[in-house]
């Protein structure tokens, strides 16, 4: 019997490769070329399966023109690149990767806070540069992160790995918002006390996002937004691009209306708005937060767990619209 087919849409681990072409003809793209819509189209022709990063959008048009499609598995956690709504009616089930990355995530979201608050890009641009003639007493003085206030909006599984970590790590202040509130013991593992957005914005030193993308979420940001946080305030997304204004961040950062600013997400990358490129106190990485080797390998193996789960015996590990499993 002929094996179903997959195309693997990005570059991944050759093992990953190698798992998936044990159960299915695979067409791979390990030159990582970067498809238009419209190629994607054709290599998604005659496939049953569908390997993809948060670089490749299914909505409607793709799935319209790929009617033998069965199943997405993305390799992330965020999923804001599905159109869930559109497979679920054309009956084609999404994965994505949760859990693995979890406290990868985490770490890297402090890893940004406290460049942020303590200005190390900034301060090694200024001595690659070779402007360190002398020491002063104020040079790069900036946030204390022991002790601070530390706001988390959006306290799913990453964002209560980094109130556990700065409650626990750095005797923070944790206080969050989210869409619904934690159970009490979740809270008390957290050390985390639930205020409203417009407190959250009010008293965070460090205000970090972690919620997910759609159009509810879009510019949860902006500039009404940071105009409430304190002057002293950094700001740090590891969430997505869209959930900041990223214009209106940067003039808030050129004019000082916020300390500083830690991105590792964009509106519309791999382009970053011209002007953020332009102002010195803002950390930036290119979408790197889950980037350590056993992560990445492990969300790659969760992708194709999903794809082998569901092509081979109907039984996806972390299924995005299970409804579909009843179809
Ligand atoms: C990365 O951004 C992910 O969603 O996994």
């Amino acid at each position: 019997m002929s094996k179903p087919s997959v195309f693997v849409a990005r570059a991944i681990f050759p093992e990953v490769i190698e798992r998936l072409s044990a159960h299915f003809d695979i067409e791979s793209n390990q030159a990582d070329t970067v498809w238009t819509k419209a190629q994607l189209i054709e290599k998604l022709q005659g496939k049953a399966g569908a390997f993809t990063t948060s670089s490749e959008r299914i909505d409607e048009e793709v799935l319209a023109a790929c009617p033998g499609l069965k199943i997405v598995a993305n390799m992330a956690v965020g999923y804001n690149n599905f159109d869930v709504a559109a497979m679920t009616a054309r009956g084609v089930l999404g994965t994505n990767a949760p859990d693995v990355l979890t406290e990868t995530t985490a770490d890297f979201g402090f890893a940004l806070l406290m460049a942020t608050a303590r200005r190390v890009t900034e301060s090694e641009h200024y001595l690659r540069a070779g402007q360190w003639t002398k020491w002063n007493y104020e040079m790069f003085s900036g946030s204390d992160v022991h002790g601070a206030t530390l706001g988390i909006l959006g306290m799913g599984r990453i964002g209560q790995g980094i109130a556990k970590r700065g409650a626990h790590g750095f005797g923070m202040n944790v206080i969050y918002h989210n869409r619904s509130r934690l159970s009490a013991d979740l809270e008390a593992d957290c050390k985390a006390r639930y205020v409203s957005k417009d407190e959250l914005l009010a008293q965070a030193d460090h205000l970090v996002l972690v919620l997910p993308y759609s159009a509810s979420s879009h510019h949860a940001i902006g500039a009404a937004e940071l105009a409430r946080m304190k002057p002293t305030a950094n700001l740090i997304n590891i969430a997505r691009g869209g959930i900041v204004d990223d214009a209106a961040l940067a003039a808030a950062l050129r004019d000082r209306r916020i300390a500083a600013a830690g991105l590792d997400v964009f509106e519309g990358e791999p382009s970053v708005h011209p002007d953020l490129l332009k102002v010195p106190n803002v950390v930036l990485t290119p979408h790197i937060a889950s980037a350590t080797v056993p992560t990445r390998l492990a969300m790659g193996n969760l992708a194709a767990d999903n794809l082998i789960g569901y092509l081979t015996q109907g039984k996806p590990l972390t299924p995005l619209n299970p409804e579909v499993l009843s179809q």
